[in-house]
């Protein structure tokens, strides 16, 4: 008898309700939510400003609990933060002081993703990933030296060094310019593994409000809706890997762009003005 692996991560009719210390008044950012996440796979989720969208990450980094639902990784509750989950921010959050191979290797000097490693496999593994991130030569830099662009990498130099077997990423590429950006996505699904097989690959979790974003790096995107944040839905994204800036260029590209669109729209205009969007297409069920 063959059993089916748990998936990598399990939301199980996830709710989060946070309560403002002073007025005791309740926000409700997410109203059951439930994914599966399966190991190797490259999961965007997208949805309008407040939609719950870093709540997720959060509660998967085990940086907070849910109020209620059942949260698993590899079928074991997720009681906390640890080094098997690693996670990037917009902001770089790197340490000024130190040069970029200090900050890429703060964890396993100092952490407990160091332990399994020996003195010299550490130096080795930060060489490594400095190379891999095209951060060469610019070892002995402080961050304050680097572009945006390089900050990210070092983020996600850091991020890979620990080791961790999922990666959570809250709008890394959101501080970027537009060129940087199409080019850190690009690196980031080289880096992630697209030309090795499934089963090398890391679990990847990627918060983005960038609808284009997602399909070009996504297995599936996750779209979310506001107000409780629920999961609106789920979308395959069925594009060939390895993908590069080519892929842009595809019809099915658009489609599945303009699918995830529609989905969000009407909140997203909302969001912007309280206004409704003009209508400059016919009916919608014309397609
Ligand atoms: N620590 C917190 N305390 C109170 N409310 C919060 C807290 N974190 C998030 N929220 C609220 O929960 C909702 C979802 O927030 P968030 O997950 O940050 O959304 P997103 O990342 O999609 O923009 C928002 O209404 C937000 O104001
Ligand atoms: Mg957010």
């Amino acid at each position: 008898m063959t059993t089916t692996p748990a998936p990598k991560l399990h939301l199980k009719g996830i709710t989060k309700s946070f309560i403002a210390p002073r007025s005791g008044q309740q926000t409700l950012a997410l109203a059951d939510v439930s994914l599966d996440i399966e190991d190797g796979e490259f999961i965007c989720i997208v949805g309008p400003s407040g939609c719950g969208k870093s709540t997720v990450l959060n509660l998967i980094a085990g940086l907070d609990t849910p109020s209620a639902g059942v949260l698993e990784k590899d079928g074991k509750a997720i009681a906390g933060p640890g080094a098997d989950r690693g996670v990037m921010f917009q902001d770089y959050a790197l340490m000024p002081w130190q040069t970029v191979q200090d900050n890429i290797g703060f964890g396993l000097r100092h952490g407990t993703p160091g332990k399994q490693f020996t003195p010299q496999q550490r130096e080795e593994r930060i060489v490594h990933f400095i190379e891999l991130v095209g951060l060469k030569g610019s070892e002995k830099k402080y961050p304050h030296q680097l572009s945006g662009g390089m900050r990210q990498r070092v983020a996600l130099a850091r991020l890979l060094a620990n080791g961790p077997d999922i990666l959570l990423m809250d709008e890394p590429l959101g501080a970027l310019d537009a060129q940087t950006r199409l080019i850190l996505q690009i690196e980031l699904l080289r880096i992630w593994g697209q030309t090795a097989p499934r089963s090398q690959r890391k679990t990847a979790v990627f918060i983005t409000h960038d609808i284009e974003e997602a399909v070009f790096l996504a297995d599936r995107v996750v779209v979310m809706s506001s107000h409780p944040g629920r999961v609106r839905a789920v979308l395959d994204i069925d594009l060939p890997r390895p993908r590069d800036e080519h892929v842009r260029a595809q019809p099915r590209f658009g489609e599945l762009s303009e699918q995830i669109w529609r989905l969000i729209r009407d909140e997203a205009y909302r969001a912007i003005d309280g206004s409704e969007p003009t209508r400059t297409e016919p009916a919608e069920s014309a397609a």
